[in-house]
């Protein structure tokens, strides 16, 4: 049986005294999340008073990226193995910001995806389409493209020590949410698409929906088959909201 995962995007926002208050509203009332696992993703340079904070509690700290290369000249970057030296679990790659403001292109977050794993840390894969690709009906096609520069790279077995994060782009920050049926639908296909080549990974992997998931939305969006949990950006920076969406998750 799958656990939910649900994790806070904390982008590019917060201070040292914001973030203690966030992590203290978050620790003060996590225990009563029952099975869902809850994991926190600051801005990297909050990662080692995050990590320090949460110690002895089930919050769980992940990056918000991960450098392809493990150590040289790469300027700004930061590598898998000084993410895990300082408590991350998680990664995130491939975050839609990253591939449109960034520049990161299928190949580049594949790479990124490796760094995660061979350091240890469980890669969460971003994926989806944006409003036109899904007004053309090829939101398949988009999803199944960045799953697959992956695969190429890795092979499905990575994706036993994977996250996958369904987050159609036109719901990202924009308070617009994929109605239930409509994220059933492609975690479904994605599911699906995983299991024609390995049904055990399939099954097992957690694949999280993001895009504007809030208190309000959170129930009806968990509750469906294949919605394991969820990756919330700005309603992660209230511990109140934040601990609603994981109670939902169970
Ligand atoms: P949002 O962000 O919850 O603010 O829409 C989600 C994300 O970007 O991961």
């Amino acid at each position: 049986m799958r656990t939910k995962l649900v994790a806070g995007n904390w982008k590019l926002n917060g201070s040292l005294s914001s973030i203690r208050e966030l992590i203290d509203g978050m620790l003060a009332g996590v225990d009563a999340v029952k099975t869902a696992g809850v994991a926190v993703c600051p801005p990297a340079i909050y990662i080692p008073e995050v990590t320090a904070m949460v110690k002895d509690s089930k919050i769980a700290v992940g990056s918000q990226n991960v450098c392809d290369q493990d150590s040289g000249a790469y300027t700004g970057e930061i590598a898998g193995a000084m993410l895990k030296e300082f408590g991350c679990e998680y990664a995130i790659v491939g975050h839609s910001e990253r591939r449109s403001l960034y520049g990161e292109d299928d190949a580049m977050v594949a790479a990124r995806f490796a760094a995660a794993r061979r350091n240890g840390l469980k890669p969460i894969l971003c994926i989806g389409e944006k409003l036109e690709e899904r007004e053309q009906g090829v939101t398949e096609d988009v999803v199944s493209r960045q799953i697959d520069a992956v695969i190429a790279v890795e092979g499905i077995s990575a994706f036993a020590d994977a996250v996958i994060a369904y987050e159609p782009v036109w719901a990202i920050g924009t308070g617009k949410t994929a109605s239930p049926q409509q994220a059933q639908d492609v975690h479904a296909f994605i599911r699906g698409k995983l299991a024609a080549l390995d049904a055990g990974i399939a099954e097992n992997i957690i694949i999280q929906y993001g895009g504007s998931m809030n208190a309000g939305n959170a129930e009806e969006l968990l509750g469906m088959p294949d919605i394991d949990g969820g990756l919330i950006g700005g309603a992660s920076l209230k511990a109140a909201d934040f601990l609603a969406i994981c109670q939902a998750a169970g």
